[in-house]
């Protein structure tokens, strides 16, 4: 081969995650999203952008450098050094997460036990890196699950096994008959996924009974639990919240997965892992989890941009570091727009005739966050979706992307958090158009 002759690589020779749907699904539903732009999104997860304000990322920059110098004591310099050159791998604004969770959720922890991480997608990766040791480790996570879990674990070469997760959010007996199945198949299970609260994609979440019942059996199994909360935050009601796992944790069983995207901004891709568990070094030397995840991250990012923490930290100071607090518009916003959502599915679905296991269109009713589940009678894939976008102009998530087997799957995702009222009307005519009209083509 001379050296001007271009190389060609072949997929084969790369990565097998490389080929596998849970990859290629987010740009998948980019792209379909992109190819028709009048389409109105029921699909993205994304937070309002109405609510963005560049003016005050500019604030939030310098409060959280005035931060450095009143608060912490940093000679102007040191503080210019801080925000603009390479720094800490575990972060600068781990001090202000560790009260964040302090004061929104209850949660103690050691700022130390803290890693500030490039969105929560890189704390997932660098969680699931560490923990997948050999070829006998398996990742249990409840199903239907986050894709961009599935794809790290992919990454990692750690088998994902769903769970039941069913109207508590969780099936207890079949995690605890998964983690016996697996471990009489020989193999390790390290940790099991979960989304307490208004998961994505279920809209589910798990009673306070039921989070002690999951810590309970995490210890009876000897289990780590990765507990994933973006949108714990944005509940309709106006009781208590539910404690979060980690809040109801005695025995370091809880790894906590935090993201700054839906109750900050994405685009500052600031997110955080609290990795409090104690790791024996091969020297003795006892220290976190999270110094371990940071020597994974010295190698993946280095460090997440210094800049973009201290966007987060100018907003946690604005509001005495309570994102509760920080979020009262968008909760209102996101929680109107989910009973908006509802009310418009029983308008738009009255009275169906009752079929053996209940009526044909169904949906579920989440007590908050951003996503609604609608089942049909028939499998939803990713030419409907096609179809739905160009014929009807509506664009929403099969929920098949969610599951890690091809089965056919008769359900989709309508997600509240980017649209108006008025949006969700027309994405709801739409829909109904679409369920309609097929219906009528299966019935016919
Ligand atoms: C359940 C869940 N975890 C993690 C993430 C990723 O968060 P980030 O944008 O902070 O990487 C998302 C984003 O939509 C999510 O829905």
């Amino acid at each position: 081969m001379s050296a001007a002759e271009p190389v060609d690589l072949t997929a084969a020779d790369l990565h097998p995650a490389l080929g596998d749907p849970a990859l290629t699904s987010m740009n998948f539903l980019n792209e379909v999203s992109e190819r028709y732009p009048a389409a109105v999104s029921l699909a993205a997860g994304r937070p309002y952008e109405e609510f963005f304000d560049l003016a005050a990322v500019h604030r939030h920059l310098d409060t959280f450098h005035r931060h450095l110098v009143d608060d912490l004591g940093h000679r102007p310099e040191q503080a210019r050094r801080l925000l603009l050159q390479y720094g800490r791998t575990k972060g600068i604004v781990h001090h202000l997460i560790a009260r964040n969770i302090a004061v929104d959720e209850g949660i103690t922890v050691d700022p130390e036990d803290v890693v500030v991480t490039v969105g929560c997608q890189e704390a997932m990766f660098l969680v699931l890196r560490a923990l997948r040791a050999g070829p006998t480790d398996v990742l249990l996570a409840v199903a239907p699950t986050y894709v961009g879990l599935t794809g790290a674990a992919r990454l990692v070469d750690l088998p994902v096994w769903p769970v039941a997760g069913g109207p508590t959010g969780i099936d207890l007996a079949d995690l605890a008959a998964q983690v016996r199945r697996a471990r009489a198949a020989g193999l390790r299970p390290r940790a099991c996924y979960v989304m307490p609260d208004f998961a994505n994609p279920s809209g589910v979440s798990i009673d306070t009974t039921h989070r002690q019942r999951l810590l309970d059996l995490a210890a009876r199994e000897d289990l780590l639990l990765l507990e994933d909360n973006p949108y714990g935050l944005f509940h309709s009601d106006d009781g208590p919240r539910p404690p979060t796992l980690k809040a109801l944790d005695t025995g370091r069983r809880v790894v906590y997965l935090g993201s700054f995207a839906k109750t900050v901004l994405p685009g500052a891709r600031v997110g955080y892992v609290v990795a409090d568990q104690r790791v024996a070094g091969p020297d003795g030397r006892v220290g976190p989890l999270a110094d371990q995840l940071a020597m994974i991250k010295s190698m993946v990012t280095v460090n997440t941009s210094p800049i973009a923490q201290a966007v987060i930290g100018g907003r946690l100071l604005e509001h005495g570091c309570s994102l509760v607090a920080a979020n009262t518009r968008e909760r209102s916003a996101y929680t109107r727009n989910l009973r908006h959502l509802v009310a418009g599915l029983t308008r738009r679905f009255p009275d169906q005739p009752d079929q053996p296991d209940g009526p044909a269109v169904r949906w579920t009713v989440p007590a908050g966050g951003f996503f609604v589940v609608v089942t049909v009678p028939f499998p939803v894939d990713d030419a409907l979706l096609d179809r739905s976008a160009r014929d009807y102009g509506v664009l929403w998530t099969p929920m098949a992307h969610f599951y890690d087997d091809t089965a056919p799957v008769c359900a989709l995702r309508l997600s509240v958090s980017a649209v108006t009222p008025e949006q969700i009307d027309v994405g709801l005519d739409r829909l109904a158009a679409l369920i309609t009209d097929e219906l009528a083509r299966r019935a016919g």
